[in-house]
């Protein structure tokens, strides 16, 4: 990528909301480490909505076009709002939220958080929360201060975020930039859920591929630590596919929970 040419422009240019849905939430299957991959956020996910406190106030960070992050808090959380710089993706919410019959269908992935629940039969229930706890779908730029200028937002009480720093950033000081911007959306006191992947260097869409800035786990906590985090948990789930799967090249998958001081 020439100098000028941001990954945002790149992002613009490249990225098929609907492609990416059919390959990591509809096809996951049939590569193992996406499918693994998908498995071990629900689950942590939902475990630790269940056994924490509720919040108020919840924000996702560059959701892309999916739902699975929220309908995993919808039971825990009283408003959400999520966010992403891409109108293609925000529109694909947008379209689940009205329910419009071309909206992607989320409701295996539903029905999978609702049996994690131990509560298979309620997903249409499910997803009504999730419909009506949603207050917001706004754009997002973590690169900016304020990320979703110039929309002004009380800070929240939790900010979740997947696979999206890493990809947005170039480097990684641009990734200890933009966790920071992303940390002045939420209140001292507040949580940080975060989910991402260390050392990729790539991951495709059909057969386009989109870089990532590569880090490990002590630049991870390092940076967290920086920016002004206390760790509460995090979760390492190594990539025993790496060899064979072909959407990404990541070495292992993390779960965690940090607290803003
Ligand atoms: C790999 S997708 C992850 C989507 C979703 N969170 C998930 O878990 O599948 C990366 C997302 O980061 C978003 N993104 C890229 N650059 C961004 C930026 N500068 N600010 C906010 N989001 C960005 C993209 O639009 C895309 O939705």
């Amino acid at each position: 990528m020439e100098s000028s040419y941001t990954v945002a422009d790149f992002y613009e240019k490249k990225f098929n909301s609907r492609n990416y849905l059919e390959t990591y939430y509809l096809n996951h299957f049939s590569q193992p480490a996406i499918d693994k991959l998908l498995s071990f956020a629900l689950e942590k996910l939902v475990k630790t909505f269940s056994s924490g406190p509720k919040f108020r106030t919840l924000l996702e960070i560059g959701c892309g076009p999916c739902l699975h992050l929220s309908l995993c808090a919808s039971e825990h959380v009283e408003e959400i709002v999520l966010s992403d710089f891409l109108s293609n993706n925000r529109q694909e919410i947008e379209l689940w939220l009205k329910n419009d019959p071309g909206a992607f269908d989320w409701s295996p992935i539903t029905k999978a958080v609702c049996e994690l629940e131990g509560n298979r039969g309620k997903w249409a229930e499910k997803e009504k929360k999730l419909r009506d706890s949603i207050k917001q779908v706004v754009k997002c730029d973590v690169h900016q201060s304020n990320p979703l200028d110039p929309v002004e937002l009380e800070p929240v009480d939790c900010v979740m975020t997947s696979y999206c720093l890493e990809v947005a950033c170039k480097d990684k000081a641009a990734y200890h930039t933009t966790l920071r911007n992303v940390t002045s959306l939420l209140k001292p006191g507040g949580v940080l859920i975060m989910i991402g992947v260390l050392n990729e260097t790539f991951y495709m869409i059909n057969d386009q591929k989109f870089p990532c800035v590569t880090f490990d786990q002590a630049f991870l906590e390092q940076t967290l630590t920086e920016v002004g985090y206390e760790i509460e948990q995090l979760e390492i789930a190594l990539n025993p596919n790496k060899s064979v799967d072909t959407l990404a090249d990541f070495d292992a998958s993390f779960f965690l929970v940090a607290r803003k001081k």
